[in-house]
């Protein structure tokens, strides 16, 4: 079967794609005629899924090398580029990160030095209810911006910060982790390295300041940016069904994710995508 755009997911981004099975042995013609929908819309859903964990890094290696998350405590056990989202314990361990609590606005690894340009996220095991997943076109919140903001915006550098991140809405790293995740500044826009694309990259659960103006300013700035960029037309929400797997540009889309009764047990797996090494550095 023939890839197909079947669905729109939201008016600026977003499609769902029938005729695709993430696998280890993918044509090259389907990871080629991926790769153009994703820079394209920005979030794919693949609907139907039945993935082992050898299909998921296989497949997500054809579009990029793949990043060994820094929180190891999480990641599968025979697959280190795959990370687990989950509730699960194993005893008093939890065998995922970020458990089953409100996930705040981010991009994945935004705080590191080659942030990821994607990640795809396959549903294992979801709660009746809850855990939906929110995304942001930050392309299109960038886009519509006025152009007096665009210019205030203009070269601008904003810190990034995963220790902020982990106050709010995870645990704290250890000191190896710690000193592999320090605060960084990447430009508050960012221009796509693949496609061009131009994008808001900043977050509300990861940016803390923006470089060269006081407190008072950077906060107005950044709190005006965090309303304007979940504005609901630039907002996709996923209710996530089994067999589901989200692939998502990571240099402009931003996501979150809600709480869930922890009755309920959630087990997600992602493989996060790096940019080419002579893309690697935000600009
Ligand atoms: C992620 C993430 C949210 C979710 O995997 O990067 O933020 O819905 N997940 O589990
Ligand atoms: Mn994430």
């Amino acid at each position: 079967m023939a890839i197909q755009v079947t669905r729109q997911l939201a008016p600026s981004f977003g499609a769902q794609l029938d005729g695709v099975q993430i696998s280890s042995n993918s044509d090259d013609s389907i990871i080629d005629a991926v790769r153009s929908l994703w820079g394209e819309h920005k979030l794919l859903l693949f609907r139907g899924q039945q993935v082992s964990e050898q299909d998921l890094v296989d497949f997500s290696r054809r579009f990029g090398e793949l990043e060994i998350h820094v929180r190891t405590e999480y990641l599968s056990p025979k697959h280190p580029e795959i990370l687990y989202v989950s509730n699960i314990k194993d005893g008093d361990k939890s065998i995922g990160i970020l458990a089953d609590t409100e996930v705040g606005w981010h991009y994945d690894q935004i705080y590191l030095a080659r942030p990821a340009v994607g990640s795809l996220l396959c549903a294992v095991q979801l709660p009746d209810e809850g855990g939906n997943t929110y995304f942001a076109d930050m392309a299109a919140a960038y886009d519509a911006l006025d152009s007096e903001i665009k210019q205030k915006l203009d070269g601008r550098r904003a810190t990034q910060s995963y220790e902020a991140f982990n106050r709010a809405y995870s645990v704290p790293t250890n000191d190896a982790q710690k000193k592999r995740s320090p605060d960084i500044d990447h430009p508050i826009i960012r221009t796509h390295p693949v496609t061009g694309v131009k994008a808001l990259y900043l977050c509300p659960g990861m940016t803390t300041r923006i470089v060269g103006l006081d407190e008072a300013e950077s906060r107005d700035l950044l709190d005006f940016l965090f309303e304007w960029t979940v504005r609901p037309e630039f907002v996709y929400v996923h209710r996530w069904q089994p067999g589901d797997c989200l692939m998502w540009d990571n240099a402009c889309t931003m996501h979150r994710r809600d709480p869930f009764d922890q009755r309920f047990t959630r087990l997600m797996k992602r493989t996060t995508i790096l940019p080419p090494p002579e893309l690697a550095t935000p600009f």
